[in-house]
């Protein structure tokens, strides 16, 4: 039996076995998985255990009875359902003892463009019969280092969210989450609407980067059609400006606002402030 990470050449599986080991979880209880597991090889020389697991192709010789199994979504939008598919089965007809599954805020009921394929593995989970917990993990705070980038070239941040805030914890946090509940019992069939504590507004955003930097950041708020034209001027191709600017719809609407304290709750201590996070970059 072991605790059994995907996706762990992302930043998010990387940071989760490194918060099993923290935790105390033997190394050797852990198993590490990627489609290329050759880049695991810093952490099978700490004695953490490394196989191939490739989602859209999953040996049934990878996932053993009893597994407590993290399943990192995919990073491939469009086409994730049918990926999370082919590992939910496969650990149905291995037997896992459960599934943790990355999911989305709310994410059965919202307008989030990016909930449908999460709600869509949500219930491929609830009819496996498979125990499962449900992270519904907000936004990143990382996904903003792109925009102090910008801000270090331009001083200013500019978005299409009017008023609307994001509760944003670093990534680090949602892994000592997925650490705690992998590692713990008591989590079966759980569902937990993970965020940061504080829902910040993008007047705060440019005030952290302001610090950060040491020179004037400010907000700069366009309208959605002035955000779309700006992105296309700076090369984004139709679809992928227009994701960014109904993501930014989704943050005026508070889709990303709500604050539970189930992340607190489960790492047992405050998520990491925005500015203390941006401060590091
Ligand atoms: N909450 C948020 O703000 C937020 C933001 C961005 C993404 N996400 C979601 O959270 C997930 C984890 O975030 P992250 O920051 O760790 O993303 P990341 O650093 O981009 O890592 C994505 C991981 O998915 C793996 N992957 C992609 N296709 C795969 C396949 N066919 N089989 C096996 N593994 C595959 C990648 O493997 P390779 O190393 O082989 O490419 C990589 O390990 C993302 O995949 C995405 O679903 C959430």
């Amino acid at each position: 039996m072991s605790i059994v990470v995907t996706a762990a050449t992302g930043q998010l599986g990387r940071l989760v076995v490194e918060r099993l080991l923290a935790r105390g979880v033997p190394a050797g209880d852990v198993l590490a998985t990627a489609r290329r597991p050759e880049a695991l090889a810093d952490l099978e020389a700490q004695g953490v255990r490394v196989a191939g697991l490739d989602y859209d192709d999953v040996d049934d010789e990878v996932l053993s009875s009893g597994d407590v199994l993290l399943l990192v979504s995919s990073s491939t939008p469009g086409i994730r359902v049918p990926q999370h598919e082919n590992v939910i089965r496969a650990a149905a007809r291995a037997g896992v003892a459960r599934i943790v599954y990355t999911s989305a805020p709310a994410a059965d009921d919202t307008d989030l463009v990016l909930a449908p394929e999460h709600a869509a593995t949500e219930r491929l989970l609830e009819e496996s019969g498979l125990p499962y917990t449900f992270l519904r993990n907000g936004w990143y705070t990382e996904n903003y280092q792109p925009a102090f980038e910008q801000a270090r070239a331009t001083g200013t941040v500019v978005a299409s969210v009017g008023d609307g805030r994001v509760a944003s914890a670093p990534r680090a946090d949602f892994a000592d989450a997925a650490a705690v509940v992998l590692s713990e019992t008591g989590h079966e069939n759980a569902v937990y609407e993970l965020s940061g504590d504080h829902a910040w507004d993008f007047d705060e955003l440019a005030a952290a980067f302001t610090d950060a930097l040491g020179k004037p950041v400010s907000y700069e708020r366009v309208s959605p059609e002035r955000h779309l034209e700006i992105l296309k001027d700076a090369g984004l191709d139709d679809g992928t400006a227009g994701f960014v600017v109904a993501l930014d719809q989704n943050l005026a609407a508070g889709l990303l606002a709500v604050t539970t304290g189930d992340l607190a709750r489960l790492i047992g201590r405050p998520t990491v402030p925005l500015a203390e996070t941006v401060a590091t970059w």
